[in-house]
């Protein structure tokens, strides 16, 4: 493997809400527990086994380990700061191999969803990507009716790029293939932040357009 594409060891990332901490086996009983919902594995990839098999979230947990210790992945469970303080999520992140075009994989508990919780953990290891690892770009994908999915790549900025057949578990769909880059990134979390700033730290000019 190329030395630009091994992942270093997973560091533990922080949000307002969320800390995202490297996998490990004690997060096995709360993905037995979480994941196996149709909702969840529905648009995910067709390897996913699916009816659930009793030791699912062990072997994927295993498999997860194994690919970071190879420095071919990262694995973060996400754990809320309040509430159960245990994975109510996860996130996969690789880097581009020049085949796949799907780098950052995730799910989080329906009961947990339309919060806006993945779009603040997403964020976080994008910028891990493009800060830390120094990533110029990410691939991602969805299956085009996977509203949630896409609504999250089209606020991150990231560009469609192509439509191909993907396999899920919910079997074969249109695929969205996403490009996002890391100045197109950082364009949007800039005029996302000066749409979200206060009223009164803008510039009086600013404050008074707005009005007229
Ligand atoms: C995709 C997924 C991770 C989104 O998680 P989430 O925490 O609910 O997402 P957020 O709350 O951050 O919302 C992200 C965007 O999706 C929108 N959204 C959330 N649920 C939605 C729904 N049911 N229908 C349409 N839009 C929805 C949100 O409004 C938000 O867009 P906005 O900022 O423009 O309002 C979650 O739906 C999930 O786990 N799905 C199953 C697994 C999956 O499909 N993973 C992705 C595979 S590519």
């Amino acid at each position: 493997m190329h030395p630009n594409r091994m992942m270093p060891p997973t560091p533990m990332l922080e949000t307002q809400r969320l800390i995202l901490r490297p996998l490990g086996t004690q997060d096995v009983p709360a993905i037995q527990r979480r994941f196996p919902r149709w909702d969840i594995v529905r648009y995910l990839d067709a390897k996913v086994p699916w009816p659930y098999p009793a030791d699912g979230a062990a072997r994927y947990v295993a498999n997860c380990l194994g690919s970071m210790a190879r420095g071919a992945r990262s694995h973060w469970a996400l754990v809320p700061r309040r509430g159960p303080q245990e994975a109510i999520g996860l996130i996969g992140l690789k880097p581009d191999d020049g085949i796949c075009f799907s780098q950052c994989g995730f799910w989080i508990d329906p009961e947990f969803q339309g919060r806006g919780l993945m779009m603040e953990a997403l964020d976080r290891v994008t910028r891990y990507a493009f800060d830390d690892l120094d990533w110029p770009h990410l691939w991602s994908t969805n299956a085009q009716e996977n509203q949630p999915s896409r609504r999250i790549k089209e606020r991150q900025g990231a560009r469609l790029v192509d439509l191909v057949i993907g396999r899920h578990v919910g079997g074969e769909t249109t695929h969205m293939v996403w490009l996002l880059t890391r100045e197109s990134w950082t364009s949007t979390r800039q005029s996302a932040r000066r749409k979200a700033r206060p009223a009164k730290s803008r510039p009086p000019e600013a404050t008074a357009e707005a009005f007229t």
